[in-house]
């Protein structure tokens, strides 16, 4: 399941932090990639302990405690802080998935990374190519979307960015554990939790039907053996 989630940030928020990457430290991001991931890494990232990472990453943990949709798709238990990352001049980060674990950095904390998030920082008007691409069992999503969106997927999807060949694509990454770790599982108290959420707003109405039955075999599907 992707979740695109809008308006993570303002635009007064996401033009604040894109001001204040421009004269940060950007170190090579194979730093901090595994020894598969770093053969197919090339782009730029704050170091884990930078303290302008730390900063803006405030930001965005706020906006995201704020956020009903986000706390409601991703049920989160822990959220790494934020990272940033920079792609441009043809820099791309092939094929890879991200490690099941990520230690917290400076603590003896560690996570499981049951959701990645990638919160897009630039424009898309400002950079050509620097999709996101994430397969999954129907197949590849391009995603590339406007400042202070965010998307939500799945840990264990392979992906990848596709090259930056003009401008500069600024985003913000971390990962999340979920309170529920089963992705199969979180996606049914997703959408429940929607068609309860419309259900509140309006009378009944066919789709919110459609809606419970579907989660109604989900769970059955789940739970049920013949
Ligand atoms: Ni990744």
């Amino acid at each position: 399941m992707l979740i695109r989630v809008p308006n993570v940030l303002s635009a007064e928020q996401t033009e604040q932090i894109i001001g204040a990457l421009e004269s940060a430290n950007w170190d090579d991001g194979r730093h901090s990639a595994g020894y598969l991931s770093a053969e197919v890494k090339n782009n730029n990232q704050l170091a884990d302990q930078d303290p302008v990472a730390f900063e803006l990453g405030k930001i965005i943990l706020v906006a995201l405690d704020n956020n009903p949709l986000f706390t409601s798709a991703a049920l989160p238990l822990k959220i790494l802080p934020p990272l940033f990352n920079r792609y441009s001049s043809g820099q791309t980060y092939g094929p890879h998935i991200d490690g099941a674990i990520r230690p917290v950095s400076g603590t003896p904390h560690r996570l499981r990374t049951d959701l990645s998030a990638t919160l897009f920082l630039s424009s898309p008007d400002d950079y050509q190519g620097g999709e996101l691409i994430i397969q999954d069992t129907l197949g590849e999503r391009s995603i590339k979307y406007a400042a202070g969106d965010m998307v939500l997927y799945p840990g264990n999807t392979i992906h990848h960015v596709r090259p930056v060949t003009q401008g500069t694509r600024l985003a913000s990454f971390f990962w999340i554990q979920s309170m529920v770790r089963d992705l199969e599982q979180r996606t049914i108290l997703y959408r429940m939790d929607n068609a309860i959420q419309e259900l509140a707003r309006n009378d009944t109405a066919q789709s919110v039907l459609v809606d419970l039955a579907g989660i109604y075999h989900n769970l059955l599907r789940q739970w049920a053996d013949t």
